[in-house]
Parts: C-alpha cells; sequence; structure tokens
C-alpha cells in the first residue's frame, strides 16, 4: 500500500521543519483520511464498496497535503482545510476512474482498477459519483470556490482529451505534451494550493504565488510520473503502460528527435506494437539505458527550481519551508 498518514511520511516529503507544523498536518490528513471513505458512502452496497475501492487502496494524498501546507501560510479554520482538502482528493479519484477507462489500466494504487475489478461502466458512474461528492463538498465552501473547482476540471478533462487527440500536425510535439500535462494534471495541483491559499484568508498576490507554484510543481509532478512508468517497478501501477499505449512522455519525445544511428532500434521499438511482454521489455530495458533518462531527469530538477522560486512573496515560515523542500520530494520520488 502506497500511502499511510503518519508524521515519518509527513516529514519524509517536507523535511523536519518545525514539529508543531508536522503533527497538525499529520492531525489533519488523519482526519481527511476518515471523511474521505465517508464521503464515499452511497445509498446501495455495491457502489458504497465501489467508490471506496480506489481510495482504500491508498494513494499518496499530494492534493490534499498540498491544500493542508498552503492552509497553514495563514489563519485557516480546520474544518474549512479539511473540506477544500476532500474536494481535491474526491476530484482526483474521479478523475482516476475515468482515466483508468482511458487508458485501460489494470491496477491503481497497487489494486486492480475498477474497470477491471468491475467494468467500464461502472468505473465511469462511479467516477461521476465521486465528483458529485466532490461538488456537495465544494457547495459548502462558497461560490469563489464552486467556480474555481469547474474552471479546474474543465481544464483536466480537456487535457486528458488532447492527450487522447495527440498533436495536430502544426503542433509542436514537445509544447503540445507540456501543454497536456499542465492542463490535465498541474490545473488541479494548482487549485489545491489556491483552495488552501483561499481557505487561509490569503490576499491575491499570495494566491497568485500559489497558483503559480501549483502549476509549476503539478507539472514537475506529472513529469516524474511519466518518469516512474518508464524506470520503476514499485509505482502500484504496470510499468511501461504510457511506453505500449504510446502516450508520449519526455524521454520518449527526446529519443524521438534523436537522429543518432544507435537509437535507431529504439526509435523503431517506439512506433511498434508493444502488446507482447518480449516487445515492451526490450523497449523498456533500451529506454531506461538511454540517456534521455538523465535529460529527462534534468529538465525536472530545472523546473522544481522555477516551482520554489514561485515560493518568493509569501509569508516566510514552516509551512513556505515545507513548500519548498517539497520540490525536491517530487523530483525524487520514485514512486
Ligand atoms: C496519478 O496521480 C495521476 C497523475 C496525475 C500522475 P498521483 O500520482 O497523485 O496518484 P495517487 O493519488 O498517489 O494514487
Ligand atoms: C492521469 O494521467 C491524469 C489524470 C488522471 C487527470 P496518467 O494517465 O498519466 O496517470 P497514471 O499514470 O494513469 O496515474
Ligand atoms: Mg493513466
Ligand atoms: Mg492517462
Amino acid at each position: 500500500m502506497l500511502s499511510s498518514v503518519s508524521a515519518n511520511r509527513t516529514s519524509d516529503l517536507v523535511g523536519d521543519v518545525d514539529p508543531a507544523l508536522i503533527e497538525r498536518v499529520t492531525a489533519l490528513l488523519e482526519q481527511i483520511e476518515e471523511r474521505l471513505a465517508a464521503a464515499a458512502v452511497a445509498d446501495t452496497a455495491f457502489v458504497t464498496e465501489a467508490a471506496q475501492h480506489i481510495i482504500s487502496a491508498g494513494g499518496k494524498r499530494f492534493r490534499p497535503l498540498l491544500v493542508v501546507l498552503a492552509a497553514m501560510l495563514g489563519q485557516a479554520d480546520d474544518d474549512e482545510i479539511i473540506r477544500a482538502a476532500l474536494v481535491m482528493e474526491l476530484t482526483h479519484v474521479a478523475s482516476l476512474y475515468h482515466d483508468d477507462v482511458m487508458d485501460e489500466a489494470e491496477v491503481r494504487r497497487g489494486a486492480p482498477s475498477a474497470n477491471s475489478r468491475w467494468n467500464n461502466l461502472v468505473a465511469i458512474l462511479v467516477g461521476d459519483f465521486l465528483f458529485s461528492r466532490a461538488s456537495t463538498i465544494v457547495a459548502t465552501l462558497g461560490t469563489d470556490y464552486v467556480a474555481l473547482q469547474a474552471r479546474t476540471f474543465a481544464r483536466l478533462v480537456q487535457g486528458q482529451i488532447a492527450e487522447t487527440e495527440g498533436p495536430g500536425p502544426e503542433d509542436d510535439k514537445l509544447e503540445h505534451y507540456l501543454r497536456v500535462l499542465a492542463d490535465k494534471t498541474g490545473s488541479l495541483i494548482a487549485a489545491s494550493t489556491v483552495f488552501g491559499g483561499m481557505v487561509a484568508g490569503l490576499d491575491d498576490q499570495a494566491r497568485a504565488a500559489l497558483a503559480a507554484y501549483g502549476e509549476e510543481i503539478g507539472v514537475v509532478f506529472q513529469l516524474s510520473d511519466d518518469i516512474i512508468d518508464i524506470a520503476s517497478d514499485s509505482s502500484g501501477k504496470t510499468p511501461g503502460t504510457d511506453l505500449r499505449a504510446g502516450v508520449p512522455t519526455l524521454p520518449t519525445l527526446l529519443v524521438r528527435a534523436s537522429t543518432d544511428p544507435a537509437d535507431a532500434r529504439l526509435r523503431e521499438l517506439l512506433d511498434a506494437d508493444l502488446s507482447s511482454d518480449e516487445a515492451l521489455a526490450e523497449a523498456l530495458g533500451l529506454l531506461r539505458a538511454h540517456p534521455a533518462m538523465e535529460e529527462a531527469r534534468a529538465v525536472v530538477q530545472q523546473r522544481a527550481e522555477i516551482a520554489r522560486a514561485h515560493l518568493a512573496p509569501l509569508p516566510d515560515g514552516p509551512a513556505k519551508d515545507a513548500l519548498a523542500t517539497l520540490c525536491d520530494a517530487v523530483v525524487t520520488r520514485s514512486v
């Protein structure tokens, strides 16, 4: 299981900042955990089981962590922080149910995906159900929150569609890829930091800084995720899923752009049918050993520094330090 809310895990991610902050953040994350399960309770045992399935399978709870940390930059009511975090995680989980249908994924958070445990129809409708639970909660926070969540979900969905459509003939492939990442992932992570800033009553300038930080760290997070798809056998997802599906990632885009004859076999494989385990293993092996992996990691590192720089206008203190340390955790993460 990938998730466990504990002070140790919180400090792994955000460093040895103020122990009081770690304690408060951990206590809030524990309450969020309980309320997530409760938010997925439905009218029938079957829908409850299907809706709790991916929630109880774990997950990093990265978006709730960002809501909570950003909220610590000001004065915020605990229950408002918790509700804001629930909205972000429920929206995220709903998008995972749908994403696994789109990607025909079999595993999610180390458990069978809902589409493989049941079927596509169940996965799609349960995703909708969880999204409606997010809507119920966001309505209790106020219209500004409703508007931001709606704008965010529209961006996320359009990012998912753009990824499916792929770049047009006039589009630069790398630019298209980075736009997809910002829309499908950066948008919700930016909304998470901004929600935290809103519950904490921060001013417009601080919220803009949080939005810029969240968007950038969100892109870094997805760039890392795409590298993990290639490099890790222990992510709780099937390695090489993007590769097999032909979904572009930064390392594969870099290999495609290369004209080095030594890369000919790998370039050929990137365009080949990778449905057999042998073909996928060959492509993964060549890609893992390719310098494009290090180049991609260097881009991740640079962009994490950009994210960190966006924190400058925010009030100094342990919460800001924690958000800065999180930039390192996102670069070095392996799950
Ligand atoms: C998965 O998100 C989808 C991406 C945007 C990369 P996470 O990596 O946050 O997944 P969980 O919540 O930890 O399972
Ligand atoms: C997920 O993108 C993005 C959203 C769910 C919006 P991916 O398809 O790259 O994420 P994983 O690898 O399945 O988690
Ligand atoms: Mg996917
Ligand atoms: Mg996908």
